[in-house]
């Protein structure tokens, strides 16, 4: 059984040069989907819960499918896929200790909307509760634009992370990584069109992301995991086909690969994507009705929607994150 806290995967990925997938599950599906791109690619994994997904599938469910993949990955592909369950956006310290007590590797603590005192003081309360239980924290600093469960911050409500701000919260909080505000953003829409360019097709180019600040954040913690959040790509070809099947997301758009590739070169040892997730996945469905109106077995629309999930995934392991054989 390789459930697995994420601090030796940050390391070798720091070292060397990558980082690691942390994406978001709620069904078998997605589970499923991610898993086996994993394993066909011999990627470590980070596969992470929002409190909206415990909501939906409960915690018991996503921890069976969890131990579930990872016992499929044994026996068909006879090695131990290591995968990191990580609570993601935890806003309250109950909320943290519940995840630790249920089998969690890794959590966050999200102080990032409260003052830079109380986000100290409840995070170094969810570091000592975790680490006493050989569990891992990532806390925040800086806030993104964006949707996230039920809040939705403004772009004129965010706020990048002050570097200088950095070092007096790793060692006051003693957290395991820190996830920053450089530019990136939760959701599909990560920017208003005024806020971008339109190159010759006419699709929104966003601005890019503050490498200035990712450089003197990294300067000033040598060697410390950084995390970023918000960081699907938003891929146009799944925007086209959930618009030519009946969906309507006009001017989706999201952080451009090659940034997220530069960073994860970097100090950047763990991106976040959900938005892709739900992207893939609907595309092949929406697309599945509308080439099969007569379907209506939920295996024969999930079964695509499951593979497309795999397939983006097997993509961003190998061409954006770069981990793919580093398990
Ligand atoms: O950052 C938020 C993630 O995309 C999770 O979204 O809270 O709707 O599950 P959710
Ligand atoms: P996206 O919405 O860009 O996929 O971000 C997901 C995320 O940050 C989860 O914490
Ligand atoms: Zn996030």
């Amino acid at each position: 059984m390789a459930i697995v806290t994420s601090t030796e995967m940050f390391k070798k990925a720091y070292e060397g040069g990558y980082a690691i997938g942390a994406f978001n599950v709620n069904n078998m599906e997605i589970i499923q989907g991610i898993t086996e791109a994993a394993m066909e690619e011999r990627s470590p994994l980070i596969l992470q819960v929002s409190s909206g997904a415990r909501k939906y599938a409960k915690h018991v469910y996503l921890m069976k499918l969890i131990e579930a993949a990872i016992e499929d990955a044994e026996q068909s592909a006879g090695f131990d896929l290591p995968i990191c369950i990580h609570l993601d956006h935890g806003d309250t310290f109950e909320l943290c200790k519940s995840c630790i007590d249920g089998g969690f590797t890794s959590v966050m603590i999200d102080g990032s909307s409260k003052s830079f005192e109380d986000n100290i003081a409840l995070t170094r309360k969810v570091v000592e509760y975790a680490h006493d239980h050989g569990v891992v924290v990532e806390g925040e600093l800086g806030t993104l634009a964006g949707v996230e469960d039920d809040v939705n911050v403004s772009f004129e409500d965010s706020s990048y992370t002050r570097p200088e701000e950095v070092e007096e919260f790793v060692s006051k909080t003693g957290v395991d990584s820190l996830a920053i505000a450089i530019g990136t953003s939760h959701g599909a829409y990560k920017f208003t069109a005024d806020q971008c360019t339109r190159n010759e097709e006419g699709l929104l180019v966003p601005p890019p992301l503050r490498f200035d600040i990712l450089e003197e954040i990294a300067r000033r913690l040598p060697g410390f995991p950084i995390v970023l959040h918000g960081s699907s790509s938003v891929p146009q070809e799944f925007v086209k086909i959930i618009n030519e099947f009946g969906g309507k997301m006009p001017d989706a758009v999201g952080i451009p690969e090659s940034q997220l590739r530069q960073a994860a070169q970097g100090a950047v040892c763990k991106i976040n994507i959900d938005s892709d997730l739900r992207l893939a996945m609907t595309a092949s469905i929406r697309r599945h009705f509308g080439q099969h109106p007569d379907h209506f077995d939920p295996r024969q629309y999930l079964k695509p929607g499951r593979e497309s999930i795999k397939a983006m995934v097997r993509h961003k392991l190998v061409n954006v994150l770069g981990c793919a054989g580093k398990a």
